[in-house]
């Protein structure tokens, strides 16, 4: 049993933790190392495992603690606006090697052309949307979870830099990173001490709380400023390059840093030269941002479903720590992934004390020899649980103990297993406990079925009065087997239910997340539930179809072919369905508006990009892709050394059309299959 000065500690780290994933997912909004990494599984498992110490230590909850405020936090007095395209974040790198290979894979997508970069700063603050409409500044957006934000028009005005109004219109949305420069983040801190107040701890935090104030006296006080990076909508010209000077001329503020480069040795020595002088600008920064210059070829390269494939972040080393390792724990996780934990000597990290780190897998444990004791170098990397990097075995003493695989699973003793390939050890028992409560714990999870009232602490005393075996068990439980539950007033048990009863009215994306299907985190969840609409289309769909959604490659649709050809997985959807879940239809709307809708296309010749996806594109655009040209074919898609395709097309007078040809149509889409 741990003492109370233990759990004390790790108490406080939690609550640190959350405090900050709750402060950077609800206010900064910003390209944080937190935000752009934003890990809901790990949230939630911070804030579950808060909750249970602090339901069996009461007495040492902090005053403060983030569990008497969860879901108190975002500003709701700020109106909400959805965004006309979604506010993605970057793909981060976080060394020159990795850059390297960055660019070697984007010009590999564009079939070996070398892409000219735009390089730019990274401003450290807080991203913004801002709508021009007819000339004039109409709104200013926070980027909120990407799809929808804040409107913080009053505070956007603020900014001396912005212009209200633009000489040529009529409709235009730019967006920026609004910032703090550091020599009004010390006289605001200056001020904050004079007055009592607390000062922010970087200007990046102030920027953040300051754009999303409710009284804009105080914002323009605060003198924001920003930096505009982008045209949301409004394009005028064919490289962003081009698109940033014609910011410039609308008196839009540009950073002046920027740089247009045609080979990667010119992109290093940017990045090189701004980690080394990062300290003499003005502002903060915590990295460079490398985009694809040309925009045909940032359309060619395309989007993941978080992050742009033609742009990524290069983020200046983290900052390190050293400690020593005192204890390996095992996690227990929802498909039964027993994950090492080090338990270590608190150290200060980044501004918080760590007192734990992940260690991934027992594949990394055995690379760094692992012992009981050793001293190890600690990064937060873009994370913020921090890892392990180094390890120094010259301070090792000869009897330390090496750390081991473990035989068995800590939660209920069955052996564990490696599956063929794998590097994760399994705990194969599926009605392991510790699996079941981690499995029901993500399903009533905020971001799956949001079922609120139910926290780690009833999930356990319902697993041990054999109240649920599983999520779907939810659906069956009874006013009474829950007021004989320890500390369960009537009320509370009254309002358990009517949360669990309101959950069977739920988004079909939330029930798809809900399931745990490996690979399918809440992104990819609401992307299934867009192009299928039902949960009977997502089910029935083939590894083809899977693989057809944007975003969407083999190894998620595997992991979605697996988990619905699973007997037990069936029943349990079946148990969910009977007992009363019930996910929303999403309408699908057939594909509007697209010079390839119902279109015949062969393709033929060496194309730049593989076969595959050309046809993925243009089966998206409507079109139906086959083998052999006919006099029914409308297009053929013709590379270079194009053989007796080209000749039959001639024969049937059917149009050719080159991959230029064939982007400029593929721009014209309006929308390809959208839901309501
Ligand atoms: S481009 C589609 N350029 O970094 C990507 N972002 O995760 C659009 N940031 O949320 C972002 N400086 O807040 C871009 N020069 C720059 C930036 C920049 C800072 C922030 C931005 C974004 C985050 C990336």
């Amino acid at each position: 049993m741990p003492s109370d000065s233990t759990i004390q500690v790790r108490i406080n780290e939690l609550s640190q933790l959350i405090h900050q994933y709750n402060y950077v997912y609800y206010c900064a909004n910003t390209a944080d190392a937190g935000a752009d990494n934003f890990d809901n599984e790990t949230y939630d498992s911070l804030l579950n495992e808060l909750k249970t110490l602090e339901n069996k230590f009461p007495e040492l909850r902090l005053e403060d603690s983030p569990t008497l405020k969860v879901n108190a936090e975002p500003n709701t007095a700020l109106p909400s606006r959805k965004h006309q395209l979604p506010m993605l974040s970057l793909g981060n790198v976080y060394s020159l090697d990795e850059l390297k290979s960055w660019t070697a894979g984007v010009q590999k997508l564009l079939g070996g052309q070398k892409p000219e970069y735009v390089c730019e700063l990274k401003i450290d603050g807080v991203a913004v949307s801002v709508i021009y409409r007819n000339g004039i500044l109409t709104a200013g957006v926070t980027r909120g979870d990407g799809s929808e934000g804040e409107e913080i028009t009053a505070n956007i005005k603020t900014i001396n830099c912005l212009p209200l109004k633009i000489k040529t219109g009529p409709n235009l949305e730019v967006r920026g990173e609004v910032y703090l420069p550091s020599n009004n983040f010390a006289a605001l801190n200056q001020q904050r001490l004079k007055t009592g107040e607390p000062p922010f701890k970087n200007p990046r935090n102030a920027a953040a709380g300051s754009v999303r104030l409710l009284d804009s006296t105080e914002t323009r006080r605060r003198r924001l400023a920003v930096f505009v990076y982008t045209i949301a909508e409004g394009l005028p010209h064919e490289t962003h390059a081009e698109n940033l000077e014609f910011l410039r001329q609308q008196e839009f503020p540009v950073n002046p840093e920027t740089k247009t480069v045609s080979s990667i040795e010119e992109v290093l020595e940017y990045c090189r030269y701004w980690e080394e002088h990062k300290e003499e600008l003005p502002y903060d920064i915590d990295g460079i941002v490398l985009k694809v210059n040309s925009l045909k070829q940032q359309r060619q390269l395309g989007f993941t479903a978080k992050s742009p494939r033609w742009a990524t972040a290069f983020k200046f080393t983290a900052e390190q720590a050293f400690s020593v390792l005192r204890e390996v724990e095992i996690g227990v996780g929802r498909t039964g992934n027993l994950t090492p934990v080090a338990l270590l000597d608190p150290v200060e990290l980044n501004g918080t004390i760590v007192a734990r780190a992940t260690l991934h897998n027992y594949d990394q444990v055995e690379r760094f020899n692992l012992h009981l004791g050793d001293h190890v170098t600690l990064e937060k990397g873009g994370e913020i649980i921090p890892k392990i990097v180094a390890v120094d075995p010259t301070l090792r003493t000869p009897d330390a103990q090496k750390i081991e695989a473990p035989l068995t699973c800590p939660a209920c003793d069955t052996l564990a297993f490696r599956p063929q390939g794998e590097v994760e050890w399994r705990c194969p028992n599926r009605v392991c406990p510790a699996q079941q409560k981690e499995q029901i714990l993500h399903f009533v999870s905020r971001r799956a079925m949001d079922i609120d009232t139910i926290g780690p602490a009833l999930i356990e005393q319902l697993l041990s009065k054999n109240f649920l075996k599983n999520a779907a068990d939810l659906y069956l439980l009874s006013h009474e087997d829950l007021s004989g539950l320890e500390r369960m007033a009537d009320k509370s048990a009254a309002n358990v239910l009517s949360s669990i009863e309101k959950s069977k009215k739920c988004e079909l994306a939330q029930f798809i997340h809900a399931l745990g299907i490996a690979n399918v985190g809440e992104k990819t969840a609401g992307i299934l539930a867009q192009h299928f609409g039902t949960l009977e289309r997502l089910m029935s769909g083939t590894a083809d179809a899977l693989e057809k959604v944007e975003a969407i490659g083999p190894v998620i649709a595997d992991s979605i072919i697996d988990f619905f050809q699973d007997q037990q997985q069936l029943q349990l959807i079946t148990d969910f369905l009977e007992r009363g879940v019930s996910p929303a239809e999403v309408i699908i709307q057939e594909i509007i508006d697209s010079p390839f809708n119902g279109k015949i296309i062969v393709l033929t010749g060496t194309l730049s990009e593989p076969r595959d996806v050309w046809k993925k594109r243009l089966v998206q655009a409507g079109a139906n892709v086959t083998g052999s040209v006919s006099k029914k074919t409308d297009f053929v898609l013709a590379g270079e050394n194009a053989g007796s395709k080209l000749e039959k097309a001639d024969k049937f007078a059917v149009k050719v059309i080159d991959e230029e040809m064939a982007h400029a149509l593929l721009s014209q889409v309006k929308s390809f299959v959208t839901a309501e």
